[in-house]
């Protein structure tokens, strides 16, 4: 892993650039670095890369870009403009019944939409984004959508380039707070299967919206291999397009990987290797898991960092439960680790449903503890309350917990 952090377990790290190391495959992370192009600097050295080069990764890099691209493909989406003119966009807003939807065309990790109830907030906030104030660059054009709603699901497809397969679908928590309130956040939490997403819905999903929009991109002469990430709103018109991300998405995919029962590094490799049609479809287990994120205090605006984290060695000893580390550093006396970013830890927990998976992962996360930390209380509560419980029998007897950790160091 390069550069990896050091919450990382079981797993090698370096800091030498991904350039310079030899690897069979490599598997780009991140987007920031797809936007930049490595996927094309380790395809021009030769290397099997599973990632989109820079071509390709634009629909996550630009949200115009990828507008438009639906439109050519005739993928289901919201209406949209796309601006870099203050009064062409208010204009544009007023003329919308809300609720007004804003977005920073540019990489904002997440926080860069504004979903507004009174047409005053997004007036505001379309004048910081435009000014550069509020995201700089990647604020200084916008696309405003028409507000949808429904229940949002995320699917991630492996790409071939001409081919593409889903993954389990899965489910997350954008807002802060509880009940779904405050700002939009990189992902508070994730569950999968998702019980308002059967396997028919995944197949609307494949077929309207994932297949066209890879076709458009092959007819625009890029060959995208690597995960195309679809948000979807699960509207009262069918399933549309909210975006596409052009990596694995997190936090969705602590909640897959642990239900991933087939060769993982063989479908990367074969999917990078422009071959999907030579390994068998990926295989996921009929159990459930559920992440909750664990956040510095201040969130998404302005995390404090820095904290010493208690109990990680203790939540990570549970049965079942599996915790990655995003914002963690090495504390400076070198005695374990301190809060290093906004979100700090995800702890997944993994059951025979959505209930059981649940009370994994907060009894795990409630071993966790250092000043302020902040997290949902509320991850697949509906879901695990009205979903369709799996029943033990039909559980897998494999020791799920061991295979997982396995799968993760491969
Ligand atoms: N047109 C829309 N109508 C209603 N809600 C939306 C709309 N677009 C985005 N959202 C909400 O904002 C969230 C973030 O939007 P998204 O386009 O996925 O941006 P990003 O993930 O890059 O921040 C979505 O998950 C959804 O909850
Ligand atoms: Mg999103």
């Amino acid at each position: 892993v390069a550069p990896g952090n050091p919450g990382m377990v079981g797993l090698e790290r370096t800091s030498v650039a991904p350039e310079q190391i030899e690897a069979d495959l490599y598997v780009i992370g991140p987007e920031a670095p797809l936007v930049d192009g490595i996927a094309d600097r380790l395809r021009a050295k030769g290397g099997l890369v599973f990632g989109p080069g820079a071509d390709g990764a634009r629909i996550e890099g630009s949200k115009a870009w990828m507008k438009a691209l639906l439109a050519d493909a005739g993928v289901p989406t919201a209406a949209y403009g796309s601006f870099d003119d203050y009064q062409q966009a208010a204009a544009f807003l007023r003329s919308l019944p809300g609720p007004w939807v804003v977005k920073t065309d540019g990489l904002a990790a997440g926080k860069g939409v504004l979903v507004a109830h009174e047409l005053d907030e997004a007036l505001a906030d379309l004048r910081a984004k435009l000014d550069g104030v509020s995201f700089g660059q990647a604020g200084r054009r916008v696309v405003i959508e028409e507000g949808l709603s429904g229940p949002e699901l995320s699917i991630m497809a492996i790409c071939d380039g001409q081919r593409a397969v889903a993954l389990a679908g899965a489910q997350d928590f954008k807002r802060v707070g509880a009940g779904d309130t405050g700002p939009n956040t990189g992902g508070m939490g994730a569950y999968s299967p998702v019980p308002v997403a059967p396997p028919a819905v995944v197949d609307e999903v494949m077929e309207r919206a994932v297949l066209p929009t890879l076709s458009e991109l092959r007819r625009r002469g890029i060959d995208y291999r690597g995960v195309l990430y679809a948000g979807i709103m699960l509207t009262p018109d069918g399933p549309k397009i909210i975006e596409f991300n052009c990596r694995f998405g997190d936090p969705e995919t602590q909640v897959i990987l642990p239900r991933w029962e087939s060769d993982v590094t063989e479908l990367l490799a074969a999917a990078a290797a422009g071959r999907l049609d030579s390994v068998p479809a990926p295989v996921f287990g009929v159990g459930a898991a559920v992440t909750v994120v664990l956040a510095a205090p201040g969130y998404p605006e302005e995390p404090q960092t820095g904290a010493r984290i208690q109990g990680l060695g203790a939540a990570r000893s549970q049965p079942g439960v599996h915790v990655y580390a995003a914002g963690v550093a090495l504390a400076p006396d070198g005695e374990g680790l301190v809060t290093a970013g906004g979100r700090v830890l995800s702890v997944t927990g993994l059951g025979c449903d959505l209930g059981e998976a649940r009370h994994a992962a907060y009894a795990a996360a409630g071993r966790i503890d250092w000043p302020g930390l902040v997290m949902r209380p509320d991850i697949a509560l509906a879901a695990s309350g009205t979903g369709h419980p799996i029943s033990s029998a039909r559980l897998t007897p494999t020791p799920s917990s061991t295979s997982t950790e396995e799968e993760m160091r491969a």
